[in-house]
């Protein structure tokens, strides 16, 4: 199983446009955004992994994750050169993916919770097909949203409908056999421009392939595009983290109990950061 995590958005809603900032390395509470979604394709036990980025952001995520070797994964890196939607990552990563199956999420989606870990490695079992995941919300009319059976058979699924079927959004976090690259390939530009996502999610469907998990309330997703979100979500990571002592997408934490790297390769790497509380937690880890 491969891993992509697309980030390329300009953080467009944080800065004026004469600045170009990568809106995924933006710091939820205290760390770069992307560390989350990172987070949760090593729970998933996801080792080789793709970064899409736009040109212009593609060397800071190289020094910030360099080849992944010192979290004992492997990470290479492309280009996706316009915002010509969340579909491209798989015609980008037609040469990465190879035969293998996929996982992509969304450099923006952060998702928190004690099952979260299980829920992952589970998906990444599948055989064949697709997996979307279901996240009860308020304001369905704003993603993807899904109508599935009691077996998570999926019935319908849309894209930001004006009518909603379902109060079940669609999170950023994808699972797929080898199928959809070729499905990607095919897909026409929707009313916006993009390659959606929602539009191979229907091709699946279409040939009932298309299996929905909900995530239960015992999970936290949030989608930090806006000013508002990312403020919740940084709110969310830090009263956790002061309440239970526990890092939320501490990387170097989620490597060495997931044993790709050893307690004294942790050690180093938290003697590399010693001067920040990320830091100094990663060495209070080490020398347990
Ligand atoms: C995208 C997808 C949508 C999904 C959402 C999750 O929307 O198109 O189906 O529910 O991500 O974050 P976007 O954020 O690109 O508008």
């Amino acid at each position: 199983m491969k891993g992509i995590i697309l980030a390329g958005g300009r953080a467009t809603r944080f800065y004026p446009a004469t600045i170009s900032i990568s809106k995924h390395l933006l710091p939820v509470y205290d760390k770069p955004m992307i560390y989350y979604s990172l987070s949760i394709l090593l729970f998933a036990g996801i080792r080789d992994i793709l970064i899409i980025t736009n040109p212009e952001f593609l060397p800071l995520y190289q020094k910030l994750l360099q080849d992944g070797s010192h979290l004992g994964i492997q990470i290479t890196y492309k280009e996706q050169k316009e915002p010509r939607g969340i579909a491209e990552a798989f015609i980008i990563g037609e040469e990465f993916i190879e035969d293998s199956k996929v996982c992509l999420i969304l450099g923006d989606n952060l998702f928190f919770g004690q099952s979260l870990g299980q829920i992952v490695q589970k998906a990444a079992q599948f055989e064949e097909g697709a997996i979307v995941f279901a996240y009860p919300v308020r304001n369905p009319k704003d993603f993807g949203v899904v109508e599935f059976d009691q077996n998570g058979k999926a019935i319908s699924i849309e894209e930001k409908p004006e009518k909603p079927r379902s109060h079940w959004a669609v999170p950023g976090l994808y699972f797929y056999d080898n199928q959809v690259v070729k499905i990607a390939k095919n897909l026409k530009p929707s009313a916006r421009g993009e390659l959606e996502i929602t539009d191979v999610n229907r091709e699946y469907l279409k040939m009932g392939k298309l299996k929905v998990m909900p995530l239960g309330r015992g999970v936290a997703w949030f989608d930090t595009g806006t000013p508002d979100n990312l403020l919740e979500a940084s709110n969310f990571v830090a009263t956790i983290q002061r309440r239970q002592g526990f890092y939320i997408a501490c990387l170097e934490e989620i490597a060495y109990r997931m044993g790709y790297i050893t307690k004294e390769q942790l050690l180093e790497l938290g003697k590399k950061q010693e001067k920040t509380d990320y830091g100094r937690y990663i060495l209070e880890l080490a020398r347990e």
